[in-house]
């Protein structure tokens, strides 16, 4: 039988090393992995001289729909996606109106239809008001899990007392995913900004306290609660030295923009643009990161794609909204850091698909595995290229990165063995599908793959 598609000639990144093989492609899924030359396909990609990575797991990112479609919404976020290399993305709950039940989850689904470029789930927002019904809600097939902010950033929800997070954490099973900064110290502190009006000040406002003591609260709950936890974009060294030590309840989240700017150099030549929620910080918390990164202490890298309009962020600093777009960056980003040897290419693959895959419990996806959803993210690790602002698919229109020239670049996107992107063209139609996810109940659980049916 001959395959639908055929990955000739590329250096694989499998689950056992980077190898010279191809891949052969039967109804979305990797059916075969060797020296296929003589076999037959319906579609041949000759992949000589590039690197074949399953596909790139972004699980974090706000696509704003519904509420602010004037800054993103299904279509272009994920058109987005696509260009980046990224083949699915897991969107947050601080939408307007919030995604914290069953009727704005189900809306989600019903929008991303047909209208998704590349795969999807929602995570769910877990609040005072729904906290009793967050075990049923983690449970919808399309969930990643549950989202909380432990202090106010953009949009309108928080879960910043113990007793509200205590609840949250006792309902449901799964995974918690959490932004750790503390609302208490970030009210407090506000004052600062207020006065000085210095985007400058945004790391000493939300300081390093601020987010260690966040962390420090949500580790102490969770165990209580014995709940596991998924700790969002750390910025701090004094967190991952705690996370270290705390790795049998905590994952662990980095950010590319934490990874690549500092303070203060950052917000001087960015201004507002570069301000974002938890800050970046100087250099020496940076380095504490790729420490962390380097010792394994890090689980996943998302992009936190957080757009806003450039004239929402020419607003006089504190006003202006934190967030930056970067899911179109991502991928090209860590290349570059890849290429100029910060990390191994296998590093990457593993916090950008294995890693998403085993901290939320994706089914089929996050490797080059035969019986897995044909994800694959082609790249050209000699490719210069230089990221630009006009090439952004976001309705924001922007990247922080605009002008940077970088070693490494996403050539090809193929999801569920569909090529989506080729040499940046986006190819129709768009077909994204909600992922898929284990049963958190396990072995027994296996009927119930929490996903749009059993894909046999
Ligand atoms: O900077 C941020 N922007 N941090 C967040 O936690 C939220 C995000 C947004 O939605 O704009």
């Amino acid at each position: 039988m001959p395959f639908e598609l055929l990955i000739r000639n590329g250096i694989c990144m499998t689950p056992a090393g980077p190898a010279r093989v191809d891949i052969g492609v039967r109804t979305g899924r990797i059916a075969a992995i060797g020296d296929l030359a003589v076999r037959s396909a319906d579609e041949v990609f000759d992949a000589t001289g590039l690197h074949v990575l399953p596909g790139v797991i972004d699980s974090q990112v706000h696509f704003r729909e519904p509420g602010a479609p004037h800054k993103e919404d299904f279509d272009s976020g994920t058109r987005g996606a696509i260009l980046g290399g990224v083949t699915a993305a897991f969107d947050m709950p601080n939408t307007r109106p919030l995604t914290i039940d069953r009727e704005t989850f189900a809306d989600k689904l019903d929008r991303a239809q047909g209208r998704a470029w590349c795969d999807y789930a929602f995570f769910i927002g877990g609040c005072a008001a729904n906290a009793d019904r967050l075990a049923e809600l983690e449970r919808l097939p399309g969930c990643a899990g549950i989202k909380v902010f432990m202090g106010s950033s953009t949009g309108d929800l928080l879960a910043a007392d113990d007793a509200t997070l205590s609840r949250i954490l006792q309902a449901g099973v799964r995974r918690v995913t959490v932004h750790a900064e503390d609302e208490a110290r970030l009210q407090s502190r506000r004052a600062i900004v207020e006065r000085s009006g210095d985007v400058g000040d945004h790391p000493r406002w939300r300081d390093v306290e601020t987010a260690l003591r966040a962390t420090r609260r949500i580790l102490v709950l969770a165990a209580r609660a014995r709940r596991p936890l998924h700790v969002l974009h750390v910025t701090t060294a004094e967190e991952m030295a705690l996370l270290a030590r705390h790795k049998h309840i905590a994952t662990v989240e980095v950010l590319p923009q934490h990874l690549t700017l500092a303070a203060p150099d950052c917000y001087r030549a960015l201004g507002t643009l570069a301000q974002m929620n938890p800050p970046i910080r100087d250099l020496p918390h940076q380095q504490a990161l790729w420490q962390a990164l380097a010792a394994g202490v890090v689980d996943t890298l998302g992009s936190d794609h957080a757009p806003h309009t450039l004239a929402e962020k020419a607003l006089a600093y504190p006003a202006s909204p934190s967030g930056m777009p970067g899911v179109q960056t991502l991928l090209p980003l860590m290349l570059d850091h890849v290429t100029r040897g910060r990390l191994s290419l296998a590093r990457l693959v593993e916090l950008t698909s294995a890693g998403p895959a085993r901290v939320f419990g994706v089914a089929g996806k996050g490797a080059l595995a035969i019986g897995f959803d044909a994800d694959f993210s082609i790249v050209d690790l000699n490719a210069r290229c230089t990221l630009r602002s006009d090439d952004m698919a976001t309705r924001a229109g922007w990247t922080p990165f605009d002008g940077r020239t970088v070693c490494g670049w996403p050539m090809a996107t193929v999801i569920r063995g569909r090529v989506v992107m080729r040499d940046g063209e986006v190819l129709g139609p768009a077909s994204g599908a909600p992922v898929r996810f284990r049963s958190p109940d396990g072995e027994h659980g296996l009927h119930e793959i929490i996903g749009a049916g059993f894909r046999t």
